[in-house]
């Protein structure tokens, strides 16, 4: 299979909100509309990366800069179901750190309901260290463990 990883194009927003709407009980938002995403963009303190194969999107990973700081927050990341387990959440993050160390990102962080457990052992295997636990972090309850990895 395939993997390319490229900078999200305008027509994305669709396919990503779709594909996080289908992940969005892991995330914080139930629902990331293609306006939201374009809205994001916009802001220039946001971008998304897109993975595809075969011509598809098979995942996202977005990314939040804080360029005057060198810090940054990845997320939301999310693979599509026929596509898990195959490398491309590995590739999305290769991908993100590249970009991220070419902008001066040296520090990158990523918050992980706390009982994610598939996407805490993930970001680990990444080289990502649990740093600290925020409880009822969410405004629907939800602890977070935030990680970090250094680039
Ligand atoms: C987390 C997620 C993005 C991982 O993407 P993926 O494409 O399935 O992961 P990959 O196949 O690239 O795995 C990369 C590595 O992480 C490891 N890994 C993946 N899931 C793991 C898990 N649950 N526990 C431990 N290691 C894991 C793989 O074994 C692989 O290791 P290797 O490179 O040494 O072989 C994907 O499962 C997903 O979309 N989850 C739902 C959404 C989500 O939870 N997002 C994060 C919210 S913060």
């Amino acid at each position: 299979m395939e993997i390319t990883v490229r900078e999200i194009r305008l027509g994305d927003e669709r396919r990503i909100s779709e594909i996080h709407f289908r992940h969005n009980s892991f995330f914080e938002e139930d629902y990331v509309s293609p306006d939201f995403i374009s809205e994001c963009l916009a802001g220039g303190d946001f971008n998304f990366l897109v993975a595809e194969s075969g011509g598809e999107i098979a995942g996202f990973c977005g990314m939040l800069y804080h360029l005057h700081v060198g810090r940054a927050e990845i997320g939301p990341i999310a693979v599509e179901d026929g596509f898990k387990g195959r490398g491309v959440g590995r590739i999305l993050l290769e991908k993100a750190f590249d970009l991220l160390k070419e902008i001066g990102v040296l520090r990158v962080i990523v918050k992980v309901k706390a009982e994610n457990s598939g996407a805490l052992g993930f970001f680990q295997n990444q080289g990502f260290t649990p740093e600290g636990r925020f409880e009822n972090y969410t405004r629907t309850g939800d602890s977070v463990v935030q990680m970090v990895r250094f680039i």
